[in-house]
């Protein structure tokens, strides 16, 4: 496995590949949800490539982008047992200049729910991604569904700027009791973990629920009466487009919780 640490090493890995590329952005602290994405895309590439980069552009002022966890040995070792065959490793002075052409997420739905509560990071994240993608140049990119809105907003970037990429959604990964898991979780003590784990059943809840009724406000009422958190942001229901619904659509529909348990802010969703 090579461990590529600047832009132009991986420039140079990538011409001497020949076959399908398929590639695993991460901000590290790997847990078996990048697992799973590694897994897939060593299934179904020639090579993988992983990158591992806490990309500052994508943190507000003032949110967790000092303490955010870094563990860079273990992910190595993650990565060369999972048969990974490039992991790339920049640090923000060889991935941005001072003054450079950025990329704004679309003013709608690049600002709501996530963007409207964290605004800007979407642009951060779009800006990576992108550059990233011109780096790896891979044939296909695996992204989990428990960013959903990141996931919805990337395909949107591979559309509008005609990238020939396939982008591959990944099931969210859970612990064992439903806590979608995050490398923000590491964050929890003992008791918000239990209080946080609410979160996941208002989401089984309300997915049940929508097997029945599709009135949205009843099932809001009971995903409330469930949920056991500090500072709950939202609770929104979207179709796969990430347009508000009023009912909810079969196969259509994506339930998001956004909530603070502790200092700690944690986002989850159920498709149905
Ligand atoms: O989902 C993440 O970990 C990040 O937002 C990503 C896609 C690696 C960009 O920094």
């Amino acid at each position: 496995m090579k461990v590529l640490a600047t832009p132009e090493e991986l420039v140079q890995f990538r011409r001497n590949l020949k076959g399908s590329v398929g590639f695993v952005p991460t901000m590290g602290a790997l847990h078996e949800g990048h697992l799973s994405l590694i897994k897939k895309a060593k299934k179904e590439n020639d090579f993988v490539i992983v990158s591992i980069f806490v990309n500052p552009t994508q943190f507000l002022p003032g949110e967790d982008l000092n303490k955010y966890p870094r563990k860079l040995q273990a992910d190595l070792e993650i990565c060369k047992r999972a048969g990974v065959d490039g992991v790339f490793t920049p640090n923000p002075q060889n991935m941005y200049n001072e003054d450079e052409i950025t990329i704004k997420a679309p003013k709608i739905k690049g600002y709501i729910l996530e963007g409207h509560f964290r605004p800007g990071h979407f642009d951060g994240v779009l800006q990576v991604v992108n550059k990233l993608f011109n780096l790896t140049k891979p044939t296909k990119a695996y992204f989990g569904k428990k960013d959903a809105q990141q996931l919805y907003l990337i395909k949107q970037m591979v559309n509008n700027f005609f990238f020939d990429i396939e982008i591959v959604e990944c099931e969210t990964k859970r612990e064992k009791d439903g806590l979608a898991l995050s490398s923000r979780n590491i964050y929890l003590n003992e008791t918000e973990r239990k209080r946080a784990l609410s979160i996941s059943k208002a989401l089984k809840r309300a997915a049940k629920l929508s097997s029945k009724i599709t009135d949205i406000e009843t099932i809001k009422k009971e995903m409330l009466n469930i949920l056991d958190v500090d500072e709950l942001q939202y609770i929104a229901f979207v179709d796969r487009n990430f347009n508000f619904i009023k009912e909810i659509e079969p196969n259509n529909t994506i339930i998001l919780i956004a909530a603070k348990v502790g200092k700690t802010r944690l986002i989850d969703n159920i498709f149905i």
